[in-house]
Order: structure tokens, then sequence, then C-alpha cells
């Protein structure tokens, strides 16, 4: 059980904690939601959660993976600290609601990336978008979707995940650069930058409650925090490896993609007089396969676009059942293959619900996002800030040289600003779920 796999190369393990946080949060979930939320000023608040939030909760992840060797459940055994296993766990079932939804979702993808390639979208990009995410269709394809992931887990780590992501991260840079020059070209470009790069701080500040919410969900939904996906990978690292330079490689990778999905889908809404935000979780599918339709040459690009999502989408899904994976290995004797098909089968029957009615994905999507990773991130900068402080510090030191000023500021940042910062946003995000159940179901 002490032979765990360790990464081949340092850049297969940088590329594959890249593709679990690059993936549908930043090209379907990421330009909805600033679209929703008002643009420019979702993008500042968004932007600042992930440096004075994102980057030290990853970094806490990534200490506890290194130090204990362990599954993110595992982990707090081996650390000495049993107690804080539930943070662990809060992540662990924060991982799979997310992932349950996150396969209907690439079923979706799916379904896009077929008609691209077979004659369209039909004349009514609604009408498609509807009948591709909820009914049988959608049931079928989120199973497929689950049956790739597990089979590729199956395989094993380097053979599995290190090569695809060698190959999928670079792609999916490379088609976005493309589309976003392409979207400048077009006549709407001018009007969706002022939207989405031109921020208004008087719109901060008036909607800071209803922004910080889905801001800070989306900061941990996008960076896979919160749910031990890091702590997974960062189990694989040796104690030669720099894991702030690490963590800032994957930060900046993440958030550069984001901003370039921003950049591909806002200038094709507004060419197509789309308002940014209508229609929530299916807006980019539905604007872009209408922008696709009518633009030039427009399916084919549409082909290029969704199979392009469908990769990022793959290698996030790959993190989350390394996760079980891992849990599942450490702790009973039972081998990958079983375990990577025994929980595809349920986590597929979890995911119905959401590929008969959206209303049930929004309400998957929210309560994991807004509420537990929150929670999640909230206990471990809790548990690193003041219970493992020294030996954390002590961990982050390992294979770099430092004065250990940096140190101080991640440690007073964990101590103060995040518990703060995500108090208030629980507090909030909790009070918008009940009245969206209230909204929604009552
Ligand atoms: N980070 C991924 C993205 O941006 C999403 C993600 C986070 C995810 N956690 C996950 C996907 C768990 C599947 C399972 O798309």
């Amino acid at each position: 059980m002490d032979e765990r796999a360790t990464w081949a190369t340092r850049i297969g393990f940088i590329l594959a904690a890249a593709g679990s946080a690059v993936g549908l949060g930043n090209i379907w979930r990421f330009p909805f939601l600033t679209g929703e939320s008002g643009g420019a000023a979702f993008l500042v608040v968004y932007l600042l959660l992930v440096v004075g939030v994102g980057v030290p909760v990853l970094l806490v992840e990534f200490v506890i993976g290194r130090r204990s060797n362990r599954n993110p459940i595992g982990a707090f055994e081996r650390l000495g600290h049993p107690g804080w296993k539930a943070a662990g766990a809060v992540g662990a079932i924060a991982a799979f609601i997310i992932f349950s939804y996150y396969s209907v979702v690439g079923g979706w993808v799916i379904q896009y990336v077929v008609a691209s390639f077979t004659g369209g979208y039909g004349a009514d990009a609604e009408a498609f978008f509807l009948s591709t995410a909820s009914g049988t269709n959608a049931i079928a394809y989120h199973g497929l979707f689950m049956a790739t992931v597990a089979g590729i887990v199956a395989l094993g780590i380097r053979n599995g995940l290190e090569k695809a992501a060698t190959v999928m991260v670079p792609t999916v840079v490379v088609l976005l650069v493309g589309l976003a020059g392409y979207g400048a070209t077009l006549d709407g470009a001018g009007a969706a930058y002022s939207y989405y790069l031109a921020p208004d701080l008087s719109t901060i500040v008036g909607d800071a409650v209803s922004i910080l919410p889905a801001a800070a969900g989306q900061a941990f939904y996008t960076l896979s925090l919160g749910m031990g996906i890091m702590i997974t990978y960062a189990s694989y690292i040796g104690e030669d490896r720099n894991l702030l330079q690490d963590a800032g490689i994957i930060v900046v990778l993440d958030t550069a993609i984001a901003l370039l999905a921003g950049l591909v889908v806002f200038p094709f809404l507004f060419t197509q007089g789309i308002e940014p935000g209508e229609g929530g979780a299916g807006s980019i599918f539905i604007s872009l396969a209408g922008a696709f339709q009518q633009l030039p040459g427009g399916t084919l690009l549409g082909g290029v676009f969704f199979l392009m999502l469908l990769v990022a989408a793959l290698t996030s899904a790959f993190s989350i059942f390394e996760v079980v994976v891992s849990y599942v290995t450490d702790t009973f004797d039972v081998d990958r293959v079983p375990t990577a098909l025994g929980m595809a089968a349920v986590l597929f029957v979890v995911g119905i619900p959401t590929a008969l009615d959206l209303t049930y994905l929004d309400a998957y999507d929210l309560f994991a996002n807004n509420i537990l990773l929150i929670l999640s991130g909230l206990l471990l900068s809790i548990f690193i800030g003041w219970v493992y402080a020294g030996e954390a510090i002590e961990e982050l030191g390992k294979g770099r040289t430092s004065d250990g000023r940096i140190e101080a500021v991640w440690l007073t940042t964990l101590r103060y600003v995040v518990p703060i910062v995500l108090a208030i946003t629980l507090a909030l995000s909790v009070r918008d779920y009940i009245g969206f159940l209230q909204e929604s179901f009552f």
C-alpha cells in the first residue's frame, strides 16, 4: 500500500492539475455566470477572490496532499488530526454531486460535437438546446461521457492521466486563441469588450451581496478546490518540487483560459444581438450554436469548439475519479478497475435527475459550489492556519529557498482573510439557496 505511484515528470503533474482546473468551469460556467452577474463587475470580484482566496487554499491542499501522501480523507489521520476528516468528507460529497451533473453537461457537449459534424443545430438554437439538455438523449450521452471517463481512469495514473493531459491542455489553449482572434473581427466585438472588460465601481459595490457567492463558488469550482482533488494530486508529488511555483503556473493558466473563453463567447453573443446571461446554463450553447449556424464555415468552427470543450471536460472529469479511486484503493484491498467502474455506475444514477430537468441541475450546482465548496475551504484554511501551521510552513518550504516572508503572508491570509471572506460568503449563499429552493420547488 505504501507503493504509491508518483508523477513521471514535473510537467506531467502541472498539466494534470491544470487539466483538472481547466474544464467546463472555464468555458461553460464562467462566461454564463459573468453574463448573469453583470459582466465586468463580476470579473473584478472573481479575480480578487482567485488571488486572495484561491491561491492560498490551493497551497493548503498541496501541502496537505504532499505531507500526508494520502487521499483527502485518509490525509487527516496521517497528519495526526483525524477529527478534521470532516473537512475532507465535505469536499468529497461536493465532488460527488458536482461530477454527477458535470457528466450530464459533458453529454450535452458530445451531442453538440456530433451535431456539428452531421448537419448542424437546426433552425432554432434554443429548441435544439432544450432537446439536447433534458430527456432520453441527455441520459444516454451522460452515460457515454461517464463510461469514457471510467475507461480512461481504469488504465492507471501514468498511462491514462498524464499522457492525456500532455496533449489536451495545450490543444485547448491553441484553439481558444484562434477562436478569440476570429471573434475580434466580428461586428459586436467592441460592445462585447466594454461589457466584459470595463468595470464600474458603483456596480461592484451595489451588487456585492449577489456577486460574492457566485464569484467565490466559481473561484473554487474552476480551480478544483474544496473537493480534495488537489490534495490527491499533490499526494503523488515528490519533496523536491516547488509547490508555490506549481500553484502559480496552474492558477495563471486556469485564469487565462477563463478570460480567453470570455473573449471568445461575448463577441459572438453581441454580434448575434443576444443578451449575455439570458437563458442560464444553456446560454453558451444556445448563443454559440446560433452564431456558428449563421457564420460562414460556422458549423465546422462549432465542431472544433465543442470538441475542444469535450477534451477540457474529460481532463477535469479524470481528476475526480482519481480522488475516489485513490481513497478506495488506499483504504480497502480493491483494484483500480472495479473501483472506477463501480463509481461510474453510481454517479450515473445520481446524475439522472439533472438530465431530466434543468432546475435540478441548478439545485445540485448551487448547493455543491456555493455552499459545500465554500464550507470545505473554510475548514481547510482554519485547519492549516490555526491547527497545523508549523508543519505546513515547513512543507511549503521544501523544494525551494525561502526567507520566510511568503510563508508569513500565507499564514496571515489563512488565519484572517480567508475565513472572514468565506464565512460571509457562506452566510449569503445559504440565504440565497433557501430563496432558490422556495422559488423553484414550493
Ligand atoms: N475545475 C473544473 C472546471 O473548471 C470543474 C470541476 C471542479 C470538476 N471539480 C470537479 C469537474 C469535480 C468534475 C468533478 O471545469
